[in-house]
């Protein structure tokens, strides 16, 4: 179950991940890859699975069938505690109280570190901080979680994903409330931050830029995978999304860039 520490970290393994609700099959045994410290992109239309399949991941559901190892570990064997001080999600929608402050959100990152009885620790509330810092919600710290505009929620759920200090960052879509600023800025610190990260995301431009590694989901299933030149082609745009795309050169970066083309008739189809 667990490979010796002498081994080279591997990154996430995910084999034959299936999860189906009600007789419906909506993750269909998908194999993908991580690499170590290196930032993956999780494609897909609406729908396509991609919220069910990073839940299994993160074991916050339970899967049909299927293995996922990190470094070498099967997550299934891990008692809860354990497992969060290997992997932090960011869930689309974070259920948080809304009257607890900023910075007791971002605390919740040392939870696995400490026994219920103990408080938090100088050195809990400095990592808080500066996990705050490097969001730049360092001035929202006694802020109540409830009146943050949805953007700077985003931002302190990263801080505390970060506080965690996970080998693991598990993003269901982290820059969907964020201006073009921040979202670039959220993207740079995960970077960065050298985790290896399976991020769910929508922009492809974004994706394009950061990830090292692209997975695209069709149905619950995995439809390509590879770098970015090689998946984001416009056959695959056109196949996969229903749209048609440029894909020209990033003048800084050299990765793909893509440029849309409104649809036929003007409608969504
Ligand atoms: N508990 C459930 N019961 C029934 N259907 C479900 C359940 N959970 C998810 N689904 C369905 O499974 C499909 C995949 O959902 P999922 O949330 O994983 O998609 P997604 O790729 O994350 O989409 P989005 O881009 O909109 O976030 C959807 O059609 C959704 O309605
Ligand atoms: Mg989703």
């Amino acid at each position: 179950m667990t490979i010796t520490s002498a081994q080279a970290p591997t990154g996430l393994n995910v084999h034959e991940i299936s999860w189906s609700a009600k007789g419906t099959l909506i993750v269909d045994g998908i194999d993908l890859r991580a690499p170590f410290g290196k930032i993956t992109g999780l494609l897909g239309p609406n729908g396509s699975g991609k919220t069910t399949l990073l839940r299994a991941v993160a074991r916050l559901s339970t899967p049909d069938r299927g293995v996922v190892h990190l470094d070498g570990t099967d997550l299934a064997g891990l008692r809860r505690r354990e497992l969060a001080r290997r992997l932090a999600v960011v869930e689309q929608h974070a259920g948080t109280d809304l009257d607890v402050t900023v910075l007791d959100v971002v605390l919740l990152g040392r939870t696995p570190y400490r026994s219920a009885l103990q408080s938090d620790s100088e050195h809990d509330r400095a990592l808080a901080l500066d996990a705050l810092r490097q969001v730049r919600m360092a001035d929202f710290a006694d802020r109540k979680w409830g009146t943050l505009s949805g953007g700077e929620q985003q931002r302190v759920q990263l801080a505390r994903a970060i506080t965690q200090q996970p080998s693991l960052l598990v993003l269901d879509e982290p820059t969907n409330h964020l201006d073009i600023a921040h979202a670039l800025s959220l993207l740079s610190l995960v970077q960065r931050a050298n985790l290896t990260t399976l991020a769910a995301l929508h922009d492809l431009n974004l994706a394009a830029m950061y990830c090292d590694h692209l997975v695209v989901l069709r149905d619950g299933r995995v439809e390509a995978s590879g770098t970015a030149a090689e998946v984001l082609t416009p056959e695959l745009l056109r196949d996969v999304y229903d749209v048609h795309a440029d894909v020209g050169t990033h003048p800084v970066t050299g990765r793909p860039l893509l440029t849309f083309h409104p649809p036929a008739g003007g409608d969504l189809g």
